[in-house]
């Protein structure tokens, strides 16, 4: 008898042990549920894409580059691919970042994009300095056939022409202006569209959430459309602030753009936490403001972002993913300027060395509240 409930006993036990491996295995498989990346939650809306600086393109900074090759389908040399580390001196190339860039986004089968062509600033000394027009004409009009021709088929979208506006709407009085005249931007549209006639070809600038300078860019788009030159998109630099600007003008932005018959792409989109005393807004790089370096009011988290302004920078970034969400038939890219906090140009803009935390993941490369708010809006 005792040998019998002996046995029985054994039996229940062995039952349940069972039963708890199998339950806890499907526990375990059910962690497994694969989550989608953000890119993958917003495919069918827009590509969604981020800056890459140079540690990345090399693979120093592999954190970073696992989160770039797994969250986004879109990139960005946040500086490779300027006039000054392309070309710094008289037709003395180097593509040793821009090939291993365009190599990396191929790799993993990613939209690639190409910034800048034509750009005011980090351009090379020797583009400065040149002094007859005929032969600054012709520094660009080689710089964008050997640069536009080397990546064609490669490079899906060319920013060709960087901020040549200024805040009233009119042209910026920039090296390019001066030497090739009121007309340099139809006329690098067309180089670029000969070089590579498939790339998405892009007018890039900040600020155009602001009526007069969108206007004075809107005026030009019809221009080109009017001549027949060929212009695909809008890139809305997106270096915005917590409070500004207003989802009202972002949308009317968004309006006014898609009404003059291009594309729209949200280029350089972060957001800022740190004070901003000058009412100063846009992304202008030369403006220096090295009195307040070191101004303890001007950085007020140096150690940590507070609970409540991760909370105001997560709801910031909804209410614009929404608006965006909305208008999704008129954007086809969203990419941030970056990847995580530690490494934004807005740590040193407008003053240097302060701590900032614009983008989605933070110092420690996990992704922040912002990222979690941005995923859940879509259903995995
Ligand atoms: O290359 C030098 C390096 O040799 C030197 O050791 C180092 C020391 O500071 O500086 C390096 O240059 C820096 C460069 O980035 C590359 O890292 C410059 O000082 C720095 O000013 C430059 O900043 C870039 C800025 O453009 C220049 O205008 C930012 O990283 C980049 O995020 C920013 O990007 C621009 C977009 O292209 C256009 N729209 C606005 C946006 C933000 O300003």
């Amino acid at each position: 008898m005792i040998q019998k409930i002996t046995r029985h006993a054994f039996t229940i036990i062995t039952i349940a042990i069972v039963c708890i491996l199998i339950s806890a295995n499907g526990l375990s498989n059910s962690n497994k549920i694969k989550v989608d990346s953000l890119s993958d939650r917003y495919k069918d809306l827009f590509h969604l894409g981020a800056a890459i600086n140079q540690d990345i393109i090399f693979g120093k900074d592999v954190q970073s580059l696992n989160i770039v090759t797994s969250e986004f389908n879109s990139i960005t040399p946040e500086n490779s691919l300027k006039w000054l580390y392309l070309q710094p001196s008289p037709n003395k190339f180097n593509f040793i970042a821009a090939d291993k860039y365009v190599a990396l986004g191929i790799k993993n089968n990613m939209n690639i994009v190409g910034h800048a062509l034509v750009w005011h600033n980090q351009l090379a000394d020797f583009m400065k300095n040149t002094s007859s027009s005929a032969a600054f004409t012709n520094h660009v009009k080689n710089h964008i056939h050997t640069v536009v021709s080397r990546y064609k088929g490669k490079i899906d979208a060319w920013d060709v022409v960087n901020e040549a506006f200024k805040e009233d709407g009119s042209l910026r009085p920039s090296v390019f202006k001066k030497q090739m005249g009121e007309n340099y931007i139809e006329d690098v549209f067309k180089l670029a569209e000969t070089a590579d006639p498939d790339a998405d070809l892009i007018y890039n600038d900040y600020n155009l959430y602001k009526p007069a300078k969108r206007a004075g860019v809107l005026k030009m788009v019809k221009k080109l459309q009017d001549n027949g030159i060929k212009i695909n998109a809008i890139g809305v630099q997106a270096h915005w602030r917590l409070k500004s600007p207003s989802l009202n003008e972002i949308e009317q932005m968004i309006l006014d753009i898609s009404a003059a018959g291009v594309d729209l792409m949200f280029t350089e989109l972060d957001i800022t936490v740190l004070p901003n005393p000058w009412e100063l807004v846009g992304a202008e790089v030369t403006q220096n403001f090295s009195k307040f370096e070191g101004d303890p009011k001007m950085d007020p988290y140096p150690n940590g972002l507070p609970k409540e302004i991760e909370i105001q920078l997560a709801k910031r970034y909804k209410d614009i993913f929404k608006l965006f969400m909305k208008h999704q038939d008129k954007i086809s890219r969203v990419t941030f300027w970056g990847v995580i906090d530690q490494y934004s140009w807005l740590n040193d803009w407008p003053i240097k060395g302060r701590t900032n935390y614009p983008l989605l993941f933070n110092r420690e490369y996990q992704p922040k509240l912002a990222y979690k708010t941005l995923a859940n809006l879509i259903e995995n």
